[in-house]
């Protein structure tokens, strides 16, 4: 059995569905419920639904064999997992966003709100820049219209939420995308059986 840790939501549904096709279905799992743990046994799969950032945790402390979490999380929390396969969906760029007609004053350190304080603080020490960094937990573009913060390090995606708040995109740090991840030990031990999981889910996925 193989234990697949999937992100709760939209972007869960899309990756399930794919699995599905791959060859690893389980279709209780589709059924209106409220349950999180799901198996069949007969294709060797189970599945739970988890908080989209715990993925990685759960694949790391090897609660699941496998799991799909977004490449913001791998930069961030640097997981001690193998990334296996990028499934090109939940695509979506990291950016630093500031308010329209913004210039960076450099002989001032400049304020970053972010959830995202490691990508943030990477990417500023590689660009020498000094920044004081905000964590936050949500809602970031808030802080720069509240004048709690210069510039945003976030998750940028269709753009609305930027362009409803007068911010706009002025570097892209990193392109994101799903990535299908796998415990280092369980690898180890069900190595036939992920092995062959990354090759049928290779084919389902859509090359850009
Ligand atoms: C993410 C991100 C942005 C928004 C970007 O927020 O932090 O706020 O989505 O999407 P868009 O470009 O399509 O508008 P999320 O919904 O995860 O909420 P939170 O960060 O405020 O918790």
């Amino acid at each position: 059995m193989i234990n697949i840790a999937l992100p709760k939501g939209r972007l869960g549904e899309k990756v399930y569905a794919m699995f599905e096709k791959a060859g690893f279905p389980c279709p209780a799992l589709l059924e209106n419920s409220r349950k999180l743990i799901f198996d069949n046994a007969e294709a060797g799969v189970r599945y739970f639904w988890v908080k989209p950032s715990d993925v990685a945790i759960y694949v790391e402390r090897g609660a699941a064999d496998v799991g799909v979490c977004g490449k913001d999380i791998l930069l961030e929390y640097r997981p001690e997992v193998y990334e296996l396969l990028d499934l090109n969906v939940g695509k979506c760029r990291m950016a630093v966003a500031a308010p329209e007609g913004f210039r960076d004053n450099p002989n001032r350190t400049l304020r970053v709100a972010t959830k995202f304080s490691r990508i943030a603080r990477d990417y500023y020490a590689s660009r020498g820049r000094d920044i004081d960094i905000i964590h936050l937990n949500g809602s970031i573009e808030i802080a720069p219209i509240l004048g709690l913060s210069d510039v945003i390090v976030d998750i940028v995606e269709t753009g609305t939420t930027l362009r409803e708040n007068h911010l706009e995109v002025i570097e892209t740090i990193v392109p994101i995308s799903a990535r299908l991840i796998a415990n280092k030990s369980g690898f180890k031990f069900k190595t036939e059986q992920i092995e062959r999981l990354v090759k049928e889910m290779g084919k389902e996925v859509e090359q850009p």
